[in-house]
């Protein structure tokens, strides 16, 4: 099969688009054939070397995908080919940029009817982790007043969307060219960090949801209630001030669990969330789309596209 391989850990130079086997299939595993990959930060900090999933190279990357079953292990649960399926694979085993992955038939769901594979391919590690941050860790209530740093971005999006399906008071944080582009996706508040700083201008926050750590994750504890919950996905860097105001500290990596996908699915395919793609490229060019990721301002989402799938469909008739 044809995939973007790295037989090094460094810099987007290190993806090469190569002939590679096709992926091992165990007894739990389904064979899918990709149709999209989602790009995903986590992707370029594993190419870079260093992180906790270094593992064996040559390696394919990318943890999210979306595509057709080819064929089930037999110990894979209910799949049969040509169920589209969508997901986030196992970090520690071969991804998804490639025309085949291998994926365990109990990390997986069924892919939301009402958007194409592309759109679907940004939805698994992002919508888990914006699902879990929230509900999971977070514990959102309704009518609490969330604050969702990041609010343009990957996880971002599935965050804000999510937060006011159920019931909260949401505010987001994002440049000033992204603050139409949020309050058209429901955000109750945006707070442009360029000019504005929200330590000053927030009180009373019960839950913040953390995408970027540092100062930002610092800041935060000042607008969180005592008793409040600062759930990161990045690691919790102030754990004596959490603890000295009262507020509650949760860090966590996303897991596939495929009844949090399924809620997901029915969100994506009720209308009341749109997964939004940015960019497309095409799979040979995972190198452009690292580079891209790395500026660290993509608005949604940014996927590999591995096989034509026809016009754009994004659900709600938001076009890309
Ligand atoms: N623990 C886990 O399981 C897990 C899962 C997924 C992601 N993550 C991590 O979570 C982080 C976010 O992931 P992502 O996919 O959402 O990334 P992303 O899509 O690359 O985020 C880009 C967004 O960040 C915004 N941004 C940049 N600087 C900002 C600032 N100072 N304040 C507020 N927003 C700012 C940008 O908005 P502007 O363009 O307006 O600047 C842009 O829309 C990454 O570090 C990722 O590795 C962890």
């Amino acid at each position: 099969m044809k995939a973007e391989v790295i037989h090094q850990y460094g810099g987007p130079e290190v993806l090469k688009y190569e002939d590679f086997p096709n992926p091992d299939l165990h007894p739990d595993d389904v064979l899918v054939k990709v149709y999209a990959s989602g790009v995903n930060p986590v992707d370029w900090k594993v190419r870079k070397g260093g992180s906790k999933f270094e593992e064996f190279v040559p390696r394919i990357l990318g943890w999210d995908f979306s595509g057709v079953v080819e064929r089930a292990g037999a110990n894979a649960g209910n799949w049969k080919k040509g169920d589209e399926v969508y997901g986030r694979p196992d970090i520690t085993r071969n991804g998804t940029y490639a025309e085949y992955v291998a994926v365990r038939g109990n990390e997986i769901a069924r892919k939301p009817k009402s958007i194409d594979h592309k759109a679907t391919s940004g939805v698994a590690l992002a919508g888990l982790t914006a699902w879990q941050g929230l509900f999971t860790h977070g514990q959102l209530q309704p009518e609490q007043r969330v604050l969702i740093h990041g609010a343009s971005g990957g996880v971002g999006i599935f965050a804000v969307q999510f937060a006011k399906w159920k019931g909260a008071y949401v505010i987001g944080t994002a440049s000033g060219k992204n603050i139409e582009f949020l309050e058209e996706l429901g955000v109750d508040e945006v707070i442009d960090y360029e000019t504005e700083n929200f330590a000053v201008k927030l009180s009373d926050i019960d839950l913040v949801l953390d995408t970027r750590g540092g100062k930002v994750q610092a800041d935060s504890v000042k607008v969180l209630k005592p008793g409040g919950t600062l759930v990161s996905t990045v690691g919790i860097q102030i754990a004596d001030a959490l603890k000295e105001k009262g507020i509650r500290g949760a860090s966590f990596m996303a897991q596939s669990i495929p009844a949090d996908l399924d809620e997901i699915t029915r969100l994506i395919d009720s209308g009341a969330v749109i997964p939004v793609v940015s960019k497309i490229f095409p799979l040979k060019e995972a190198a452009a789309a690292h580079r891209f990721s790395e500026e660290g301002h993509v608005r949604g989402k940014i996927v590999l596209q591995v096989v034509e799938d026809g016009a754009a469909r994004t659900g709600a008739g938001r076009a890309l």
